[in-house]
């Protein structure tokens, strides 16, 4: 794992997005909280919170929840940074970070990857810790990754 850093000068304005999200899960299931934010090349803002479910199987991860709501406002393309906060909370509140960096889950990978691949772009991730914040290209985190292109 790369070294987290705490001092990215240019992630702390999404990664208090992300968190502000993350207090509006619905997580009654895991009690964990986790908050997207997506930014975009036009300085638009989208995010998304995980959505539990009964039939647990069918919850929804914050991360695709934020990469839904920005294709139903239009967006195709244009991502250039991503920020998950993740960790456990009460309802209604913020997710209290762990040590360890949320990261994608591999199906969001591949959520936020279509997203990319439509503009050409490879987003920078930001996964947040406690003490510290692991930056990594969405590349890195989905190698030889699966796209429209390969439908053609
Ligand atoms: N979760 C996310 O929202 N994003 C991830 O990348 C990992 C996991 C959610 C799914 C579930 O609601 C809870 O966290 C516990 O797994």
């Amino acid at each position: 794992m790369t070294t987290p850093r705490a001092d990215l000068p240019n992630s702390a304005g999404l990664i208090a997005r992300a968190r502000a999200a993350s207090a509006r899960a619905y997580a009654p299931y895991s009690g964990f909280h986790v908050g997207a934010a997506l930014a975009f090349a036009d300085g638009s803002v989208v995010t998304g919170a995980n959505v539990e479910n009964a039939s647990y199987g069918l919850s929804l991860c914050a991360e695709t929840a934020a990469v839904a709501a920005a294709m139903n406002a239009g967006h195709r393309g244009g991502l250039v940074a991503v920020a998950v906060v993740g960790g456990t909370s009460a309802e209604g509140g913020e997710a209290v970070c762990g040590p360890a960096p949320v990261t994608p889950c591999g199906r969001c990978r591949q959520t936020l990857s279509e997203l990319a691949q439509l503009g050409g772009t490879d987003p920078l991730v930001w996964c947040v810790a406690g003490d510290g914040v692991l930056e990594l290209r969405l590349s890195k985190l989905l190698p030889h990754a699966f796209g429209p292109a390969n439908l053609d």
